[in-house]
């Protein structure tokens, strides 16, 4: 698009045909950018051409085509649709064949239909149609305002007789008054306007108009609590072009109407019965959730933030093809960044966030049980709320989170429903690969999608095991990355499989596969991984053997509701850890951190650095070991770390490289190419950030040697040079940089931060409390 000429983006003469609030405040944009060199006018009114004239948005007006069209370049039909027809037989003895003409109708088809009405079967070339989505309730030329269409998205709906110009150069206008540009075809663009756009304007009308007969009606109006007011916004929007609109996309519109008829009357039903049956109660319940849900999951989506910022949906067709890449992934643009002021130590009580691993697991079982589970200390964070999503999109009713408390409604082994779109992970391994081990034992079939980050994830190692217990699984992405495809197969068999990789994700997912094979299933593990999924597994209720390194489950059991406290999480204490080991003067509490003996590997290897690390108030937190970490400041010495250590500590060695950097002395890592396949390369990028602050390291085929630059004696020297680092979109590294702001000596940005809140939505707020000098900047 930069290739584009000036006569590709200025317009000799632009001829609006209506001049209401979309055509007035087009005009304001052509006029502030400089896009045409005269604006000229068709309306009905001579006092809104007057006015029109007066505001200084045209030139030349006029109620008579003829009189304004010559040389026009570009024509826009801005009056309401219904009117089309009529206007495109004025227009036809005008058009030639370097016209753009175009409309910004909240319909298409019927647009559509009157152009082949005039022009017969060969449309001009220059015919393109469009829909700014930026309609309000109010209209005229008064209404008009510059810039009303910044951040809105416009749709395009060509032809395939329409010149590859046109198309060029109203995107490019579109784009340049701040648009961003779709293209569809005229009948997914009224199927889905119907629904999104026509209905709730037609809802607010008649909810208005039945208020009208009723005697209390002024009190209504007068009290009208914001419900009401939001309500019934937009039915004080044009009457005349809401009546041309229904008419125009009349079966779209009635299709819907009677989609909505029907869910009225399934409310009705649920609450006339909810009273005397609980069990419409709970159904009442579970579509007002599912509801907030999802109108959260679209807010997300507006907003841009991560948790829906979906790919496609895998299994449907591509129905919406952004012109421009738009920004809706962490992936993509850089939105967030942290800025770290240099120096600060660490001291206090910190509450940390509950645990990831055990949040994720807490809903999958407690949806798969019988009964009800109430989950406290849950992870509100992005890639835990993935799995909640997910588990209401496949019909468990989920109640919260709400202050870290969720309950579950179990639906039983049995009781999942099909999904109706594509179930959507984010940026969540852990999601996916236990999912993978659920889903395959469905009697339905499912599609597993995630951002752009997983979708770069190996799937592979778990859907090969899980083919050989009969699965019919496909991980449809380039060399064996998601989307996952799954045709559920109720009859998977028990197998036995020795993890080739030590990977709780996999060990997990094949476990939880084994629920519903026939016989038992067992893997045994090259290193010993994460065991929350066997832990809570007992817990409600299932039975799990281990001997000898063998864990293994039998099919047909049930799982039991129980009650889950999610300790806090080791991976995200660990930052604080770092921070205040390396950091002088530090001393610092961690809350009731989970201390599973399969997580504590960060303890012991900053321990064998010489870390004072003491443990208190020890106990037990819904059958996982939690204690309050202290932590002081102390010299750390450079290491060998045992590589028995590595998968104890596997999520951990960001922050852990960012500790040896500030060590005397040399640390080595090995054994651990597993980081290679995390959110990010934590290997080759903590390599880049390290280097960029100073640091000599050098990175290996499965690990990491720096060399530490800390010096006996000197605990407040400063180790970090300031700079910019690039997160790779990896919530990790972001966290880890940020701790390492405590030993530089300038300020460190770290940009793509948004991942943050998939592990640690409060992050800044923590660490900025226990003396971190770190802010957001978005
Ligand atoms: C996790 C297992 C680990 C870990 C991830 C969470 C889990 O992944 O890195 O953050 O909850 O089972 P792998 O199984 O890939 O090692």
């Amino acid at each position: 698009m930069k290739a584009l000429s000036l006569s590709a983006t200025h317009f000799e003469k632009v001829v609006f045909i209506g001049l209401g609030l979309i055509g007035a405040s087009l005009a304001y944009d052509l006029r502030r950018l400089g896009l045409a060199k005269s604006i000229a006018a068709v309306a009905r009114s001579q006092v809104t051409l007057q006015q029109a004239s007066a505001l200084g948005l045209i030139d030349q007006g006029s109620h008579r085509l003829a009189d304004v069209v010559t040389g026009a370049d570009l024509v826009i039909l801005a009056m309401p649709v219904g009117a089309t027809e009529r206007v495109l037989r004025e227009l036809a003895p005008f058009v030639h064949d370097h016209m753009l003409i175009t409309d910004v109708g909240s319909t298409k088809g019927n647009v559509i239909q009157a152009a082949y009405n005039v022009f017969g079967s060969t449309l001009p070339p220059g015919w393109l149609p469009g829909h700014p989505i930026a309609g309000a309730e109010s209209s005229g030329v008064l209404a008009g305002r510059p810039h009303l269409f910044k951040g809105h998205k416009v749709i395009l709906t060509p032809s395939e007789q329409t010149a590859a110009w046109a198309q060029t150069r109203l995107t490019r206008l579109w784009q340049q008054v701040g648009a961003e540009v779709f293209v569809m075809s005229a009948e997914h663009h009224d199927q889905v306007l119907a629904r999104t756009s026509h209905l709730p304007h037609l809802l607010a009308f008649a909810l208005v108009d039945q208020l009208i007969d009723r005697t209390d009606n002024l009190d209504i109006f007068r009290y009208g609590a914001g419900g009401f007011r939001d309500f019934t916004r937009i039915a004080a929007s044009d009457p005349q072009m809401w009546h041309d609109i229904t008419l125009a996309n009349r079966p779209a519109i009635v299709t819907a109407l009677r989609d909505y008829h029907e869910q009225v009357g399934r409310l009705l039903t649920l609450i006339e019965t909810s009273y005397d049956a609980n069990d419409h109660s709970d159904a009442l319940m579970s579509v007002l959730t599912r509801a907030q849900a999802a109108r959260q999951h679209f807010t997300h989506m507006l907003n841009q933030t991560a948790y829906a910022s979906s790919l496609p949906r895998a299994d449907q067709p591509v129905a919406v093809q952004p012109i421009s890449t738009p920004s809706t992934s962490w992936n993509q643009d850089v939105t967030q960044q942290f800025i770290c002021q240099p120096g600060g130590q660490l001291q206090g009580r910190m509450p940390i966030p509950g645990d990831k691993s055990v949040s994720h697991r807490s809903i999958m079982l407690g949806a798969l049980a019988e009964g009800v589970t109430q989950i406290e200390g849950f992870l509100e964070g992005e890639d835990a709320l993935a799995t909640l999503q997910a588990f209401r999109d496949m019909g468990v009713l989920i109640e919260g989170p709400k202050d870290g408390r969720v309950t579950v409604h179990g639906v039983g082994l049995h009781g999942l429903k099909p999904p109706a779109n594509a179930l959507y992970m984010g940026n969540s391994g852990t999601s996916m690969r236990l999912l993978a081990g659920i889903l395959a034992a469905q009697r339905f079939n499912t599609v597993l999608t995630g951002d752009i980050s997983l979708s770069k994830r190996p799937m592979e190692r778990i859907a090969k095991p899980l083919r050989l217990m009969g699965a019919h699984i496909q991980s449809t992405g380039e060399k064996g990355t998601p989307p996952l495809s799954i045709k559920g197969n109720p009859n998977l068999q028990g197998i036995h499989y020795d993890l080739p990789m030590a990977s709780a994700q996999v060990k997990s997912g094949l476990l939880l596969a084994g629920l519903w094979a026939q016989g038992t299933t067992s893997v045994t593990e090259p290193e010993i991984t994460r065991d929350h999924t066997e832990r809570m597994l007992q817990a409600f209720g299932y039975p799990v053997e281990v001997h000898d390194g063998r864990i293994s489950v039998t099919g047909g059991g049930r799982l039991t509701a129980t009650a889950i406290r999610v300790p806090a999480d080791i991976s995200s204490a660990a930052f604080f850890m770092v921070g205040a080991a390396i950091s002088s003067g530090s001393d610092l509490v961690l809350e009731q951190v989970g201390i599973n003996p399969t997580r504590t590997g960060v303890i012991a290897i900053l321990r064998e650095m010489g870390a004072d690390i003491t443990l208190e108030c020890e106990g037990l937190a819904g059958g996982e070991p939690v204690a309050d970490i202290r932590i002081r400041a102390s010299q750390l010495r450079g290491i060998p770390i045992p590589e028995e250590q590595v998968p104890l500590a596997i999520d951990e060695f960001p922050v852990l490289f960012i500790a040896a950097a500030c060590a005397v002395g040399r640390t080595v890592l090995t054994g651990a190419a597993e980081l290679r396949v995390k959110e990010s390369d934590r290997i080759a990028v903590m390599a880049e950030g390290l280097k960029q602050l100073g640091i000599d390291c050098t990175p290996t085929d499965d690990g990491m040697i720096i060399e530490g630059r800390g010096q006996a004696g000197q605990p407040e020297k400063s180790i970090f040079t300031g700079g910019q680092i690039d997160s790779h979109h990896d919530h990790r590294i972001a966290m880890s940089f940020a701790i390492a702001s405590l030993r530089a000596n300038a300020p460190i940005t770290i940009s793509g931060t948004e991942t943050v809140a998939t592990s640690f939505p409060n992050f800044v707020a923590l660490a900025a409390h226990a003396g971190l000098r770190v802010s957001h900047q978005v």
